[in-house]
């Protein structure tokens, strides 16, 4: 049912000449994946900085808030590019990208990355700020900044996973992994 109802919403994006336009595109489309990369950068250099203090392993002379404070702006600007970039990427290529068990990965660990980072948010932000300059943070919220470190790692190895066509839906595989994927096609070819 679902994979169906994905398999659908993609093969309706990719009727746009738009979404064709964007994936042969001569540089647009490099351009834009380029730039998903190097936001990384910006994005994840800043949370790997905020997360190492909130574990209590580095920068630990200084204020947890501090940290929060300077590095959360540059850090959401470079979310923000890189959700912009990802959905340009995701509807230049619109059905590999929905049958890519890589990408349906990505999509899970991204809504736990998430969640986990408002956890965060709201255990940084609360009037609870005793331990703020004690150089290891309470057991909370180095257990967030651990899961927080997993979970972005796992978004990157599956995000970069994406390229490789292991488990593509034209390629030989149990029916399991069909509807993993969501080849819609080769499930009800396999029945
Ligand atoms: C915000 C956190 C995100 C991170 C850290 C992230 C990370 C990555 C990484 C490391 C790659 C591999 C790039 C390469 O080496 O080729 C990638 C590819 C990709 N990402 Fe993301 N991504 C994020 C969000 C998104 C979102 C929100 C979408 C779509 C809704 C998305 C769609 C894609 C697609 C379609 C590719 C494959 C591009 C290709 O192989 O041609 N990403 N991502």
């Amino acid at each position: 049912m679902l994979n169906e109802l994905l398999f659908k919403f993609a093969s309706w994006l990719d009727t746009f000449q738009s979404s064709t336009d964007l994936h042969e595109s001569l540089y647009m489309y490099a351009w834009v994946e380029s730039t998903h990369v190097l936001t990384l950068m910006l994005f994840l250099g800043m949370l790997l900085v905020i997360d190492l203090r909130l574990l209590g392993v580095a920068f630990t002379d200084v204020a947890a808030s501090k940290i929060v404070e300077r590095l959360d702006k540059p850090m959401m600007i470079g979310f923000v590019v890189m959700v912009i970039s990802g959905m340009l990427l995701f509807y230049a290529i619109p059905v590999r990208s929905t049958q890519s068990i890589w990408f349906r990965i990505k999509v899970v660990l991204l809504i736990g990355a998430g969640i986990n980072a408002f956890l965060i948010r709201n255990m940084t932000r609360s009037t609870d700020m005793a331990w703020d300059n004690d150089p290891k943070p309470p057991k909370r919220i180095r257990v967030g900044a651990g899961l927080s470190l997993a979970l972005w790692t796992g978004v990157i190895a599956v995000g970069r996973s994406m390229a490789y066509d292991w488990w593509d839906c034209h390629k030989e595989m149990p029916y399991f992994m069909y509807w993993a994927a969501g080849c819609v096609n080769e499930m009800a070819a396999y029945e």
